[in-house]
């Protein structure tokens, strides 16, 4: 299969020899902004708290995991079409693109990496127009409305239904 034939690197955790996953953490726009941005629906954590969070927890267990933000919908395109055969899981958090994002979904079928779609806030408890995601349905699952938490709950799943492929 084509995601165990990505995991080619081994690292020995606790005298085991176990699989490293290489998980895509990307990042949309103005998320960069987070920390400053609406901290009614977004907190008060900015992206590089969250993103070395994610990086502790990645190289705790032995896990690889590289992050990236853009504001620019070319640029994430083309970052998920380089990442094809090279990462086992993306998360994603498509932020204002969620809502619009034709090109991003597809470069996302295109790269067939599976992947989680991630939210702080629960988008289904907002604006009517953010209760449309073109993401959802292609996604391996969707986690919105945990903040910061959200990040960490969707790289359980991600390394998770690795495991679970073993
Ligand atoms: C968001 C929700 C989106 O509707 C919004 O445009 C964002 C962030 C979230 O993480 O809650 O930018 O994806």
């Amino acid at each position: 299969m084509q995601v165990a034939e990505n995991i080619l690197e081994k690292a020995v955790i606790g005298g085991k020899l176990e699989a490293m996953a290489k998980i895509l953490v990307i990042h949309g726009p103005n998320l960069n902004l987070l920390g400053t941005r609406e901290p009614e629906h977004y907190g008060q954590r900015t992206l590089a708290d969250i993103d070395q969070r994610l990086q502790e927890l990645a190289a705790s267990e032995g896990h690889g995991l590289e992050s990236f933000q853009s504001n620019a919908e070319h640029a994430l395109i083309e970052k998920v079409q380089a990442a094809s055969r090279q990462v086992d899981r993306i998360i994603i958090n498509p932020a204002g693109l969620t809502h619009t994002s034709v090109a991003l979904r597809d470069a996302l079928l295109a790269a067939a990496i599976p992947f989680v779609e991630v939210h702080l806030s629960n988008i289904h408890a907002r604006e009517p127009f953010r209760q449309r995601s073109y993401f959802s349905d292609a996604a391996m699952g969707v986690v919105s409305g945990f903040g910061p938490l959200s990040y960490e709950l969707a790289y359980r799943a991600a390394v998770g239904s690795l495991a679970a492929e073993d």
